[in-house]
């Protein structure tokens, strides 16, 4: 009986070696999608279709030859290769030709992950494409690696992660562009013949001006409910590319990977070089249907704790900045118990002796309590947020450094910059080398230590705000071009460490707001904080265009005292991500504290639906003069509804009623506003407290919009 067992499990584990024969197809693919590759009679490996998925097999046959799925330099082709190396011994082409593909089965049922073997013909170098599915979510992650034989290294100028063809009649191409307090503004251009990049060389706090994530409109432009599209993004914390080539024909050629800008790669003999991965879905309902695909997938798979809870926090940075001594905090502690909120976070400015970090200039590196600023140092607050029944959090920027700091004093060799030149600064700070081990043990030290220290310590901020700068690696010595890969590796070795060692503790991933909003990290971190524009407003667009990849769980969303908004609006504005409060709370009336304490509890009784639920976007604020959007919980029996009047011009034609989705077309629902402000002057909502059908609101809406400027409502929707 053992035996048999032992049998049948050798069998599931065993990979399935399969040998394509010319003409023969691979299916890969969801229920909704589908990516066919077709093996050439030439023996190169073809991509024959991507799209919906197609419903007769038997129509497999027909489709057309298609195009080499991982072009290298040096093959037959005239545009941009996914692939280019100079071999051993100078040489500068390489031509792939199919060997093997093998479908290995995964222990999770919904994955499905196949491997292609691509080697070249003359030298001993061999591509490996992976393709792994998610049948559930409708999502697709590729990555390749590339490995030789030859008897020295080789340089790897560039290597994709993917490759795909589209073919249509146009392509809209939609971009998270942006700049510090201004990230992730979505922008739309047609495509034409010739070449758009989409691409960060900042290597730290790589997405400053463009996140690594894209919309593809396929045929038309892609709109929240109807038409083909497909949503991609790489899980890299560094510099990415992503390259749309459309030839004269219209057919669109994407490569997606790491920059190859200044980063070519000496592979050494029987080296694996991995590259990261890309995640796409394609949906032919558009992109409302993509990012909730997404959104599902990121917490089952991919997003820290993707199904854990999250803390509401109170925050320092925005009122006291480094401004601050152990008695503010105390005060901040406990009145973080009033707010209602899980944990008080203590920010940037809390340590450093000799050069103690009163301001952005000085102490990067030396994190030790500010004996002056807190003369019973990080334990003494802990234990306060304990005695107040809240948790404690802890800002960090790990990975830079002050030249005026003991550690600069101290490892002058462990800094990125050129040892011949003044350097040049961001944020007045420099980036250490996380190419070099020692400053990997550094860097992982400083968490292990505070946590040591502090084993009550709740949760970590980790900032990164500045790019890297003056590019030179001390450590890497005559491979700089390995400098912008080697970091983000050296990086997610610390960040791996810590996981390991510390797997429950949630961490927010920081770049001077959202310069870092990426998969690759969100591996590690529970959240990444948007961006430091908390005006609500602006708020309502950056948290719109990272909501097309991102669950709500994952965007930290503050209330502060940016905007002249009500506390009402920046609060329902912040309650449509992961809520925290970074506000003056000694400037709040008791009737404040008791609205956020009240919605606090909103937003946690509702947790269910807004961070485990499906995100519908229903009126765009790009459109210009309001917003909203609701969340389903997955039974369809609770939903939220958020709106928000922006700048609205007066006149009852620009008042329309707000059409729900998601809902079961059969099931009543009662419709309440939540978080009102007592005593404060509303507009009276009619339909508040009513009984709809699904149907109803899904066909007629709710009337819930308003003339006033900068208004928001939160409608709570429950089945009955
Ligand atoms: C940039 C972050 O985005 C802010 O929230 C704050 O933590 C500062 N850094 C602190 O220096």
């Amino acid at each position: 009986m053992k035996r048999l067992f032992l049998f049948f499990i050798l069998l599931l584990l065993c990979p399935w070696m399969l040998r394509a024969q010319g003409d023969s197809l691979i299916r890969i693919g969801t229920p909704r999608t589908d990516l066919i590759l077709r093996l050439s009679p030439e023996g190169k490996l073809c991509q024959a279709y991507l799209g919906p998925r197609l419903a007769n097999e038997a129509d497999l046959k027909q489709l057309p030859a298609g195009k080499e799925v991982y072009y290298a330099y040096g093959s037959k082709d005239y545009f941009e290769p996914a692939v280019r190396v100079t071999h051993a011994d100078g040489h500068p082409g390489m031509q792939l030709d199919y060997v093997s593909h093998e479908v290995r089965p995964q222990s999770d049922p919904n994955v499905t992950l196949t491997v292609v073997t691509l080697r070249d013909k003359v030298y001993p170098v061999e591509v490996k494409l992976f393709y792994e599915t998610f049948a559930r979510e409708n999502v697709l992650k590729m990555w390749t690696e590339i490995s030789h034989r030859e008897k020295k290294p080789i340089v790897l100028h560039e290597g994709a992660s993917a490759l795909l063809h589209l073919s249509s009649r146009a392509y809209y191409l939609s971009a998270f562009t942006g700049q510090w307090g201004g990230e992730a503004m979505m922008n739309e251009q047609k495509l034409l013949p010739g070449k758009k990049v989409l691409d960060t060389r900042l290597g730290a706090r790589a997405a400053m001006y463009c996140s690594p994530l894209f919309m593809l409109g396929v045929g038309a432009p892609a709109s929240e409910n109807t038409g083909e599209v497909l949503l991609g993004t790489l899980n890299w914390t560094g510099n990415f590319r992503f390259l749309f080539e459309m030839d004269s024909r219209h057919d669109l050629r994407l490569i997606a990977g790491i920059n190859p800008y200044a980063s070519e790669y000496h592979l050494p003999s029987g080296e694996v070089f991995r590259t990261p991965e890309f995640v796409c879905t394609m949906s032919d309902r558009g992109t409302g249907q993509a990012s909730r695909d997404l959104h599902d997938w990121a917490r089952n798979y991919q997003l820290k704790d993707g199904h854990g809870d999250r803390l509401t926090l109170l925050n320092n940075w925005e009122s006291t900045g480094f401004d601050f001594n152990a008695d503010t905090l105390k005060t901040y502690i406990r009145k973080s118990a009033d707010l209602g909120v899980d944990m008080f976070l203590l920010d940037d400015g809390w340590f450093a002796n000799k050069y103690p970090r009163k301001n952005d200039k000085q102490g990067l590196g030396d994190w030790e309590p500010t004996h002056a600023k807190l003369p019973h140092g990080v334990q003494e607050l802990v234990a306060e947020a304990g005695r107040a029944g809240v948790k404690f959090g802890i800002w960090i920027e790990p990975e830079m450094v002050s030249m005026r700091s003991e550690l600069y004093e101290k490892h002058p060799d462990w800094v990125i910059r050129f040892p011949d030149r003044e350097p040049y600064f961001y944020r007045n700070q420099l980036v250490l080398d996380l190419c070099n081990p020692a400053v990997q043990d550094y860097v992982f030290g400083v968490v292990d230590r505070l946590l040591s220290e502090n084993p009550s310590l709740a949760y970590f901020k980790w900032d990164c705000n500045s790019p890297i700068t003056n590019p030179m690696s001390p450590y890497l010595k005559d491979k700089q071009s390995h400098l912008y890969i080697d970091y983000v590796r050296g990086l997610y070795n610390v960040l791996e460490r810590i996981k390991q060692k510390y797997p429950d503790v949630p961490m927010m991933l920081c770049s001077g707001g959202g310069g870092r909003c990426d998969y690759g990290a969100l591996q590690y971190f529970t959240e990444f904080w948007a961006s430091d524009n908390t005006g609500p407003v602006e708020r309502i667009f950056i948290q719109w265009g990272f909501s097309q990849f991102f669950p709500a769980k994952s965007v930290g969303a503050h209330v502060t005292s940016w905007g002249k908004q009500s506390l009402k609006f920046r609060t329902d504005v912040a309650m449509t991500g992961k809520l925290g409060f970074d506000i003056d709370v000694n400037k709040l009336t008791d009737a404040e504290i008791a609205f956020c304490r009240q919605a606090v509890g909103n937003f946690k009784r509702l947790a269910p639906v807004t961070l485990e639920g499906d995100l519908y976007r229903l009126v765009s604020p790009y459109e210009g003069q309001h917003a909203a959007l609701m969340y389903v919980d997955k039974a369809v029996d609770k939903a939220v509804l958020f709106t928000y009047d922006l700048y609205p011009r007066r006149g009852a034609e620009w008042i329309f009623p707000v059409r729900l989705a998601g809902l079961d077309p059969a099931k009543m629902y009662r419709v309440e506003e939540i978080n009102l402000e007592p005593g404060v002057d509303v507009v009276a909502w009619k339909e508040n407290g009513g009984v709809f059908s699904g149907d109803y609101l899904m066909k007629v809406g709710l009337n819930v919009l308003t003339e006033r400027c900068e208004n928001s409502r939160v409608i709570e929707i429950t089945a009955q």
